[in-house]
């Protein structure tokens, strides 16, 4: 039978236990002689030792009134009265629990880092996971950075607590977090949702239900403006943001920018940038050619859709050949595109009817009808606003090209600010919070930009459900840069892809266990101790992790494992949801 343990387990820990308790009063009752002795009595060294001091502590039960007589007669006649005596037993007393507290501590350390399995048991004390993935390290960062006043307004993102240190853990603000957990195992409640309410800048919170939202636009609301795109109506009686992707388009880098997030959706995002194939940017050039035509005449959006159903209609060639402020050759691009032969012809439409594609549900079309500036990106981010980007789980083809194009708008902005400001980063500290991230905001060039966002100062965190999600929405390139790129990645129990958590628990490293062999003979049982070298954190327990618990694989320590505390159980985020205004409405600035 082989059981693994450490030496410094159960019986073991109770034997030394009470030998130091028997040796701890020996020496306590003793000492407390002597200075009782020393100091209010003969002034002179009483005849003891541990084992008289011992003995004594045993006799004193029975000399309460008058404890000299624990003492020999040798001892007496130099100790003082009973009050002196116990004041000084008192002290040694102290003294002796303090010296036990410690004592304890560095048992506790010693079994850990032989390797007790509770908390990724790497040889690392709680000292220096703090110094490295501590409150004040990620404050000193950010000073680095920002200044000691910025560090000062921030409220770093919070990664639970590190099981075998009782560290807290927290992200900094450059760090793109990849979170990975399946449904219902606490993302929401120990991650996202108390992420958002402690951040004190400004924040894109994407979702697929409602409780994100309730939970946290309370108190968000007393920080900024807080927005709410939601065309199939998640939230029922917030006020929802309308949100024209048609405006800004006059500017021809915008509708290049807008192009690139529709024709992602298209699956020729990259030819935008003059990748993909001949017909892939022909296309690609008809979506930013049709967003610049439609926003210099401020049409709608339905006109894009009519447009798109029409190769060759001539209205969009006219205007940009016509329009004083349209883009130099755009027009003759788009005439080119549509004198090519009918059959690449309807190839290329067929890829543009696909791009805008998602105006075709009727509550997303309503949600872009919108006569004014509906949201202004730059106000946002200095106003420390909140926007809050729902759609069904089901809504990739409708809802998530639109909040993509968001995503992307803002982004812009904040890449703006950033190259304006002398830090060279965007100063209020964005927070990209990417929940259901495959579902309700793929945005096709993601892996490239979680390279970038925290150059700029931006915090993302992309949540995930599995690695298999990202591998649909991202191929196997895309999914494999996003774990890749990650500075630190979360792990809650469920996954099951197997080559993903033996990355993991590679990642962890092994570690050397104590293996008792106990052999049953004709003399009984004997045992014995080997070493055997196992990993750290099999994958068995990555994928089993209690409810509320992840992992933390991160650039700057090895992995180990977190307790992320659901918000309802901490008492100052409660009191923060509760003092704050019930469920405000959503913001519309009119512009
Ligand atoms: N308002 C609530 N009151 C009590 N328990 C809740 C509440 N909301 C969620 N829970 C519980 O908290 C647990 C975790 O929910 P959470 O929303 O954090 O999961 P998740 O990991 O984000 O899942 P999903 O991927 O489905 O969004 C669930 O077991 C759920 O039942
Ligand atoms: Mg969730």
């Amino acid at each position: 039978m082989n059981q693994s343990r450490s030496p410094f387990d159960g019986t073991f820990v109770v034997f030394l236990a009470v030998v130091g308790f028997v040796i701890g009063e020996g020496v306590a009752t003793d000492l407390a002689g002597q200075l009782a002795s020393l100091a209010f009595g003969g002034h002179h060294v009483v005849p003891g030792g541990v084992g008289t001091g011992a003995t004594v502590f045993l006799r004193l039960w029975s000399h309460l009134g008058d404890p000299k007589l624990a003492w020999g007669p040798r001892a007496r006649v130099f100790l003082p009265g009973p009050v002196a005596i116990w004041t000084v037993l008192a002290a040694t007393e102290l003294l002796l629990v303090g010296i036990a507290v410690v004592a304890f501590r560095m048992v506790r350390r010693a079994q850990r880092s032989l390797g007790g399995s509770s908390g990724g048991g790497t040889k690392v004390g709680r000292a220096e996971v703090e110094r490295r993935m501590g409150r004040k390290a990620v404050e000193r960062h950010t000073a680095a950075l920002y200044g000691n006043d910025a560090a000062a307004d921030r409220e770093p993102l919070a990664l639970g607590v590190d099981i075998s240190t009782g560290a807290r853990l927290f992200a900094r603000s450059e760090d793109y977090i990849l979170a990975l957990g399946v449904p219902r195992v606490g993302k929401g409640e120990g991650f996202v949702i108390p992420g958002v309410l402690r951040h004190k800048g400004p924040a894109v919170v994407t979702a697929t239900r409602h409780d994100t939202y309730m939970d946290t636009a309370g108190v968000r609301s007393r920080l900024g403006p807080v927005y709410v795109f939601d065309p199939q109506d998640l939230v029922p009686g917030a006020e929802k943001l309308r949100w024209n992707p048609v405006k800004g388009c006059e500017v021809p880098q915008v509708a290049i920018l807008r192009a690139r997030g529709f024709a992602g959706f298209a699956g020729v995002g990259q030819a935008i940038d003059g990748g993909g194939d001949y017909w892939e940017q022909v296309a690609a050039s008809v979506i930013r050619c049709y967003l610049h035509a439609a926003a210099l005449e401020g049409l709608g959006v339905d006109r894009l859709l009519t447009w798109s159903r029409r190769p060759g209609a001539s209205d969009p060639v006219r205007i940009l050949s016509s329009n004083p402020n349209a883009a130099r050759g755009w027009s003759e691009d788009l005439a080119a595109s549509t004198r090519v032969e009918p059959r690449h012809r309807d190839s290329i439409w067929a890829t543009v009817r696909r791009a805008f594609d998602c105006f075709a549900d009727p509550k997303v079309l309503e949600a872009t009808r919108v006569d004014h500036a509906t949201f202004d990106a730059a106000a946002f981010l200095e106003r420390r606003g909140t926007i809050y980007l729902m759609g069904s789980p089901g809504a990739q083809h409708s809802v998530a090209p639109i909040v993509a194009a968001l995503i992307e708008d803002i982004v812009d902005e904040a890449r703006r600010q950033a190259a304006d400001s002398a830090s060279r980063r965007l100063e209020s500290g964005l927070l990209l919070m990417l929940d259901e991230c495959a579902n309700i905001a793929p945005l096709g060039d993601l892996p490239k930009l979680v390279a970038e966002l925290g150059g700029l100062g931006i915090t993302t965190a992309v949540i995930l459900q599995s690695v298999a999600s990202a591998r649909t929405v991202w191929g196997e390139a895309g999914e494999r840069a996003l774990r890749d790129l990650a500075n630190i990645t979360l792990v809650w129990g469920g996954q099951k892809d197997v080559g993903f958590l033996t990355e993991i628990s590679r990642l962890a490293g092994d570690h050397d266990e104590q293996v008792e062999t106990t052999t049953v003979g004709s003399s009984g049982k004997v045992s014995s101790w080997t070493v055997r070298r196992t990993a750290v954190l099999p994958i068995e327990d990555i994928a089993n992790l209690a409810q509320h618990h992840a992992v933390v694989v991160s650039s700057h320590l090895r992995p180990r494992i977190a307790h992320l505390r659901p918000w309802r159980r901490d008492r100052r985020l409660v009191a923060l949801v509760e003092a704050a205004p019930n469920i405000p409405t959503g913001t519309v600035p009119h512009g």
